[in-house]
């Protein structure tokens, strides 16, 4: 079963063969294997504008979709008719963006008469895991922290994803993009700050606290336990830059201080999330715990994630830097456990761009 996926949601043109010995027994083998994964980057297109501008994206789509796809099938060696199966990104992300990849799908299943599958995009990061390293033990706790989203899933079975919490306001991704902008550091924020924060005194500045936690350790159920905020956390930094541009008179800070402040917020952001997701994968006798998404890629919550993995005796699971960030191997993967539960997309299948998971 050979699987080619899709990628179109934000500004990242994506397209991937996953080949499965058995698209039934991908739920339990490994035998996901990665045959090609290929992806044209906007960043250069969208730098100049301080972040993704939604029209500009769609159009690039177009443009590139078509020579995207033709090397993901002569990276992996395959023709079309070798393709089994299509597997596109219905949403959740910018409308315009995933209708040129939907579009796409559709016309090639179509065409060559194949079968073809709707991903939600948080559910191809999730199966990023699975891709990455096969089965993890279950239940496992999940998080996904991209630019659009920082949720907690419980994963009990292969292929179902129980929210357990997310952000209220901002995503972790998107609070590194705007505080990366509002020191003026460019764009995309996460990998500037990620690179600075190594040469800063992370304690350098103190933060005040999010109050979210549920104090009530006997109510779980009470909404909101394992939610996020990063809304506070970005005003405290604004203003913090604006008293200290004040007080210094100048519009750029210092180099010294803006690496001091990245790394506090780093610190913060990624005590936050191990904090939070360790919680939640006890809470739930959780005997795995994932990360997944764009914010994975970052390098101190690698490390500390698998450092408190050692400590408290539960493994973690981060997929390799390329299949942290937006690709379609993971939209294909995601695809196949479709496939294997019967769920086929309609030929009338149209993007959702806030499509729920
Ligand atoms: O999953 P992704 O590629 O796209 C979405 O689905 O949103 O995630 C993109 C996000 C951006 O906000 C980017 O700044 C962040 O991931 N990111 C990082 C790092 N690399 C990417 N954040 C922190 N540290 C990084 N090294
Ligand atoms: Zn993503």
């Amino acid at each position: 079963m050979l699987v080619l996926g899709i990628e179109t949601s934000c500004d990242e043109t994506a397209a991937a063969l996953v080949e499965s010995a058995s698209a039934l027994r991908a739920t339990t083998d490994r035998e996901w294997r990665i045959r090609s994964n290929v992806v044209a980057s906007q960043v250069d297109i969208h730098r100049e504008w301080g972040g993704v501008v939604p029209e500009l994206a769609s159009r690039q789509h177009v443009r590139d979709i078509c020579g995207v796809v033709e090397r993901a099938l002569a990276d992996g060696g395959a023709g079309w008719h070798d393709v089994d199966a299509i597997a596109v990104t219905q949403g959740p992300g910018l409308v315009g963006s995933l209708l040129v990849g939907v579009s796409f799908a559709k016309s090639a299943a179509w065409a060559l008469g194949k079968p073809l599958v709707a991903v939600n995009h948080l559910a191809g990061h999730i199966e990023s895991i699975w891709l990455d390293h096969g089965p993890i033990a279950l239940p496992a706790v999940v998080l996904v922290v991209s630019g659009g989203h920082t949720s907690l899933y419980l994963v009990q079975r292969e292929g179902e994803y129980a929210l357990l919490g997310r952000t209220r306001d901002d995503a972790a991704g998107e609070a590194y993009d705007k505080v990366a902008k509002l020191l003026g550091l460019g764009y995309p924020g996460g990998p500037i700050i990620d690179r600075l924060a190594k040469d800063g005194n992370d304690i350098a500045i103190r933060w005040p606290g999010t109050r979210l936690t549920n104090p009530d350790r006997n109510a779980p159920e009470r909404d909101g336990r394992f939610d996020f905020s990063f809304s506070g956390l970005k005003t405290a930094v604004l203003r913090h830059v604006r008293q200290r541009q004040g007080e210094l008179g100048v519009e750029q800070l210092p180099q010294a201080e803006i690496v001091d402040l990245a790394a506090s917020f780093q610190r913060r952001v990624v005590e936050t999330l191990i904090e939070r997701t360790f919680a939640a994968a006890r809470w739930h006798g959780a005997k795995s715990i994932g990360i997944a998404g764009g914010v994975s890629a970052n390098s101190r919550l690698r490390r500390d994630a698998l450092a408190k993995s050692e400590r408290s005796e539960i493994p973690v699971y981060i997929p390799s830097l390329p299949l942290s960030t937006d690709n379609a191997a993971m939209i294909a993967a995601a695809g196949l456990r479709q496939l294997a539960a019967g769920r086929l997309a309609p030929p009338d299948l149209n993007a959702a761009a806030s499509l729920p998971l």
